[in-house]
């Protein structure tokens, strides 16, 4: 066991820490749904009750999982296995492996979409693009049935590729690359966005500060948007927390990181919402933004085409660097469970995710060649992997990490692990995030999974 510990790959420094985390936490979640989200839900303060859930929600998760993770340097299967011989608490490294499956199943579909409109973007078809025009063109993108099919093995490709060279030649140098280059191209297109006119009516969709909108729904959609957002409850934590090195600073890593991704959200939202606005249309959320709404208004704008491929490549980049995370997951449990190569785990993965995630491709519209399909209370393949991984899977996973490092890990371990043995001088802290962890965390833990299931109605 020693053995495997020593050979273990590990993450270069502190700098390579946070790239790596921020790469899963960025994704599509921040441009597609963030947003929208916050503009739809009171601005401003919607941002407070947000940062609010991720102070008592979403950092309480993160810190635990990378507790999991770095205690035991092992995936998230190994490592609860190794602190627990309870059957209840290792149902976290199940879920983490089944909840990594099903995110990917359809996650890798989008993705496959945001990479053929980089595509479609530098072969110039969204030039004079009409609403009508926009929406057959997306239409298309997604019913295919072979575009979308090898679009999405393009994806899964280039994660499989980066994923192969290993834990710090592969995903340490991809992020630290690509995690500035999204920032500067995410900035590029939101100064593009305020310098057009009319652009405060999109900002004071985002930033106006209405508490009258702040009601239960609005704060459940905060929880569970800071769930998703953090990449929590499913075990990527815990396998990013594997990685880090033993003068990681586990509490200020979380802080930051949910910071920053918090930033890069409303960045997409400075890049979006003016544009929008001053165009006359209005916000939406999900595909219809991303691949309507945007090819519509950039296309109209000075040199909209190298925006419209600069804002495409961004958004690759985060559904990029998000998967890698999801995918880590596997790759660790098949080759330090399982016994796989890397190699070979990573092709295994890719083709299982290949092929279940076909299912969502040919599901995704009603359109497509499953459109119609019922599999899952009244849902097609593409909304089921969706509603359990998001709905089901990561709030109750997320809640049993609450439970477990609240209540079953000894103290002494959280403060020799979050203080690494003594060297920061953080005990005050560690205590409020125990008695945090303890209560509540998986209070709200609980309100949200039960409402996300209608069982409690707000
Ligand atoms: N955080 C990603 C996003 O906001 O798009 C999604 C995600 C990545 C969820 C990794 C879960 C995960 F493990």
């Amino acid at each position: 066991m020693e053995k495997e510990k020593i050979n273990r790959e590990s993450f270069s420094g502190t700098l390579a820490v946070f790239f790596a985390t921020l790469g899963s936490a960025v994704g599509l979640g921040n441009i597609w749904k963030f947003p929208y989200v916050v503009g739809k839900n009171g601005g401003a303060a919607f941002i407070l009750v947000y940062l609010i859930c991720v102070a008592f929600v979403g950092i309480p998760v993160m810190v635990s999982e990378f507790y999991i993770g770095r205690k035991t340097h092992k995936n998230v299967m190994g490592a609860l296995k190794e602190l627990t011989p309870n059957p209840l608490w290792k149902t976290i490294g199940v879920f983490g492996i089944l909840t990594a499956y099903f995110i990917m199943f359809y996650y890798s579909c989008v993705a496959g979409w945001v990479y053929s409109y980089i595509f479609k973007a530098l072969k110039g078809d969204f030039t004079n693009v009409t609403a009508d025009s926009a929406s057959t063109l997306f239409g298309k993108t997604v019913v295919g049935p072979w575009p979308p099919l090898v679009w999405q093995f393009i994806a899964m490709a280039v994660v499989s590729l980066i994923l192969i060279k290993g834990v710090e030649k592969g995903i340490e140098r991809v992020t630290k690359t690509l995690i500035p280059v999204l920032f500067v191209l995410i900035i590029v297109c939101g100064i593009r966005a305020l310098t057009l006119p009319g652009a405060s009516e999109g900002l004071k969709f985002l930033f106006k500060v209405d508490f009258s909108q702040i009601t239960p729904g609005a704060i459940l959609a905060a929880m569970g948007l800071a769930f998703f957002k953090l990449s929590l409850g499913m075990g990527t934590m815990v396998t990013y927390g594997s990685y880090f090195t033993k003068d990681t600073n586990l509490i200020s890593t979380s802080a930051k990181v949910a910071v920053a991704d918090t930033i890069v959200s409303l960045l997409a939202g400075i890049a979006i919402f003016p544009t929008v606005f001053s165009f006359g249309m209005k916000p939406e959320a999900g595909p219809g933004l991303l691949f309507m709404t945007i090819p519509l208004v950039f296309s109209k704008l000075p040199f909209g085409n190298i925006l419209l491929v600069a804002f495409f490549f961004l958004t690759a980049i985060a559904a990029t660097t998000a998967m890698i995370s999801i995918v880590e997951v596997l790759i660790a449990y098949f080759t330090e469970e399982k016994g796989f190569k890397r190699s070979s785990a990573v092709i295994i993965n890719a083709i299982i995710i290949l092929l279940m995630g076909s299912l969502a491709t040919l599901s995704a519209d009603k359109a497509s060649v499953l459109g119609n399909l019922s599999v899952f209370f009244g849902k097609g393949f593409f909304d089921t992997f969706d509603f359990i991984s998001s709905n089901i899977l990561m709030p109750i996973g997320g809640l049993l990490i609450a439970l477990f490092v609240g209540y079953i890990v000894k103290k002494q371990s959280l403060i020799n692990e979050l203080s690494n043995n003594e060297n920061l001088k953080n005990i005050g802290l560690i205590t409020t995030f125990k008695y945090v962890l303890m209560g509540i965390t998986p209070i709200l833990l609980i309100i949200v999974f039960l409402s996300s299931l209608n069982i409690i109605k707000f």
